[in-house]
């Protein structure tokens, strides 16, 4: 393993900058949302890039977008690694990003030494993993998955008025490649840890255990529009400070319950939106994150009971739905113990932890063995355009990628999949410390 190359930082980091150019913003991060022409723009320089580095480029029906570099082998099985090139709407510049460019510097780096895998390596660029416009998130991994629905997913409305099938269609991204054309043996995600404990703990490489579970709900609260002058205060049925009320003391709640929640609210919208009108109807999304599916469960019935009091004492009528459930994931001990071995060959400084940020990993580890690498995040800074990570790490994050996916590339598969370097097997896991 330690005789292969290493990556050629300068030309990750131009390429990362050269994306970061599309949809770029004042301060530095990247406006390029799932979709949009920005992300068309986005996709373009990918698959040109791809087919400059030798790799054959193909779009499925969620518009996920496959670039496939041969391995010695001729069936159809293959190394996959990706994440994706979407962005939220003040986003950084290597959410997704670099786990997608990384993956491609791995595939110029070998073709550099010409280095043939037994099996293809593929980089795949995963349809709107933010779900920033489109809700659920993690539309084209879960589509590919088997997760969701083509016209499920085709039908999805944003809050601009697009629909996703349109709009996949629209940029040129509505592909017929089948997922029964590749045999994933294994899928690994490189990504920034978009929190702060690896530089807390001074570490480069997170070795990546699970990722927490994640539900999104919508909830809609029906009042009626009322004249703002002429309405008492206790005639009204006024959607918004049900909201007030109802957001505020489900956060209470759920505090109270276990201060390691993530409870949010990120989208909110009152209408018909006019100073001088008692606003009828709001709606709000509420993101709910934790490790226990069972404390998810719990919670989710306590913020509906919330709902439905408060709207009761405040006379509007409350309906709380849930759009996206992503459920605590384990990801497959041989990847884990690859990439942790891989690392500690290598002489990184690494520890293993749990994702609090959702992937496209987490759809993946239901198609094949799954493992992900964490590199640190300034400050723990994400969904923000300060989002920075050293160059030094982001090489060794690259590195690690490298050596993971050629390892898995050439090692022989058992029932469950991949297995770990016979050399690299048994490394003990407290040698990279915690
Ligand atoms: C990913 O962007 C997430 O919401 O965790
Ligand atoms: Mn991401
Ligand atoms: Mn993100």
């Amino acid at each position: 393993m330690n005789s292969l190359p290493k990556i050629n930082l300068e030309r990750l980091q131009a390429t990362i900058d050269t994306m970061a150019g599309i949809g770029a913003k004042d301060n530095g991060g990247c406006c390029r949302i799932s979709l949009t022409d920005e992300d068309k723009l986005g996709r373009d320089q990918f698959v040109t890039w791809c087919r400059e580095a030798g790799c054959s480029v193909h779009v499925d029906a969620f518009g996920n977008i496959f670039a496939i570099r041969a391995g010695s082998r001729l069936d159809s099985s293959v190394v996959l690694t990706g994440s994706h090139l979407d962005t939220q709407p003040n986003g950084g510049r290597l959410d997704g990003i670099y786990g997608v460019l990384a993956g491609l510097e791995v595939i110029r780096t070998l073709n550099d030494h010409n280095i043939c895998t037994e099996r293809a390596i593929a980089v795949v660029n995963w349809t709107n993993e933010e779900g920033a416009r489109f809700s659920p998130g993690l539309t084209g991994s879960s589509g590919y998955a088997g997760d969701l629905d083509l016209s499920f997913a085709r039908a999805i409305v944003a809050p601009d008025g697009a629909r996703f099938g349109d709009e996949l269609a629209r940029i040129g991204y509505a592909g017929t490649f089948s997922r029964r054309a590749l045999d994933p043996i294994a899928y690994v995600e490189l990504h920034i840890e978009q929190g702060p404990v690896l530089e807390q703990y001074e570490r480069t490489i997170g070795v990546v255990e699970g990722v927490q579970g994640v539900r999104w709900y919508d909830v809609e609260l029906q009042g009626s529009d009322r004249h703002a002058g002429t309405t008492p205060m206790a005639a009204r049925q006024d959607s918004f400070m049900a909201l007030a009320r109802i957001t505020q003391s489900m956060r209470q709640e759920v505090l109270s319950i276990d201060p390691e929640i993530r409870f949010t609210v990120g989208r909110v919208s009152v209408k018909p939106g006019s100073p001088n009108t008692v606003p009828g109807f709001s709606s709000f999304s509420i993101d709910l994150r934790h490790q226990s599916a069972g404390l998810l469960d719990r919670i989710e019935n306590v913020l509906a009971a919330k709902a439905h009091v408060i709207g009761v004492e405040e006379g509007v009528e409350t309906t709380m739905r849930r759009t996206m459930v992503v459920p605590p994931i384990e990801f497959d001990t041989c990847i884990v113990e690859t990439v942790a071995a891989i690392t500690q060959s290598v002489g990184y400084p690494a520890m293993r932890m749990t994702s609090g940020a959702m992937h496209d990993a987490c759809r993946l580890s239901k198609v094949a063995p799954t493992g992900m690498i964490f590199v640190p995040s300034r400050l723990g800074i994400s969904h923000h355009e300060d989002e920075w990570t050293a160059p030094d790490d982001l090489a060794a994050g690259a590195n690690v990628l490298l050596r993971t996916l050629v390892s898995l590339a050439d090692q022989s598969v058992n029932q469950r999949g991949a297995t770990a370097p016979e050399d690299d097997r048994n490394v003990p896991s407290q040698s990279l410390g915690h």
